[in-house]
């Protein structure tokens, strides 16, 4: 790793949370990391912050990264593959975080022999606490493929699926954090409307949250048994709960995850 150089390409939100998420955990020194954007302001502003090196352009970044990170939106990522197309090394490790794009369209767009990773993050990775889904073309070495996922791990936790499963990593944790934006929001109002004020109700409804996912990553215990210890027979939280169910709280969370992965697939073939 400490002679390794790596490349990001796009340096708006994503892009900038990787670099600082590598240099914040001390796994790369400021002098490992190339950047470039389109938008020179956001490379200045980057390259002032975390005192990484700028290159001159896309090729030029290519030409120099062990591992290189496209950062960049779905919608452009063609015209960048194109630009470095010529100068990128065959032992290159492209990371493409770009949603939705297959690992096929950077083999086109490269060649059939290209390194290529596929990730999607979430945006918990802005604070290090995203979760990344992440699958490799055959051409990536199990070298390869642990150095592109310590660096992921330095904005959270990495799992390995097959590409066939990104659709459904897109619905699940991809598009989840809005889902738990909405109950947090609507436990918050749930409270005011039993007479909480504002701000106690917002406090309460967060910690409740993160509380409760503390503890399941803490005690390894399933959710459904950490569930059934706090409701006790013909108390409060078992009435609660029986509310969630008369208003399908279960099968909303399913039919999102389902209409989320539907949208996901239908981007992938372009509709
Ligand atoms: N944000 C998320 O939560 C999230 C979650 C999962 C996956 N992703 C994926 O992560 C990727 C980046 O997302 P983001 O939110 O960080 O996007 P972003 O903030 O828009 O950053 C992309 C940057 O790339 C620049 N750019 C555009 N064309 C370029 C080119 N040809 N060469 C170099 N730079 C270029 C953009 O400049 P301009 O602004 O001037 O166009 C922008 O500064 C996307 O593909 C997205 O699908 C994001």
């Amino acid at each position: 790793m400490k002679t390794l150089t790596i490349g990001v390409i796009g340096c708006g939100s994503m892009g900038a949370a990787l670099a600082a998420g590598w240099l914040d955990s001390g796994i790369v020194k400021p002098g490992q990391i190339i950047v470039w954007d389109a938008d020179p302001a956001k490379m200045t502003a980057l390259v002032r912050r975390l005192k990484v090196r700028r290159a001159r352009d896309n090729e030029d970044l290519a030409g120099r990264a062990g591992v290189l990170f496209l950062a960049v939106k779905p919608q452009v990522l063609d015209a960048v593959l194109q630009e470095i197309s010529g100068t990128v090394s065959p032992r290159t490790v492209l990371v493409s975080i770009a949603a939705g794009v297959p690992i096929a369209r950077i083999e086109r767009g490269i060649g059939p022999r290209v390194r290529a990773v596929r990730v999607m993050p979430n945006t918990p990775a802005l604070i290090g606490e995203g979760i990344s889904a992440v699958c490799c073309n055959r051409h990536v070495t199990v070298r390869d493929k642990k150095r592109a996922l310590h660096l992921l791990q330095a904005v959270g936790e990495t799992v390995e699926v097959g590409e066939s499963m990104m659709d459904a990593v897109t619905g699940l944790s991809g598009s989840g954090p809005a889902y738990l934006f909405v109950l947090i929001e609507a436990l918050s109002d749930a409270g005011v409307r039993q007479g909480l004020p504002r701000n106690v109700a917002a406090r309460l409804a967060v910690w409740t949250v993160r509380g409760a996912a503390g503890l399941v990553l803490k005690t390894g215990r399933h959710p459904g048994e950490l569930k059934d210890m706090v409701a006790s027979p013909g108390g409060t939280t078992i009435a609660g709960l029986h509310a969630l169910e008369k208003g399908k709280f279960r099968a909303a969370l399913y039919n999102a995850v389902a209409a989320a992965t539907a949208r996901s697939e239908a981007l992938g073939r372009g509709e």
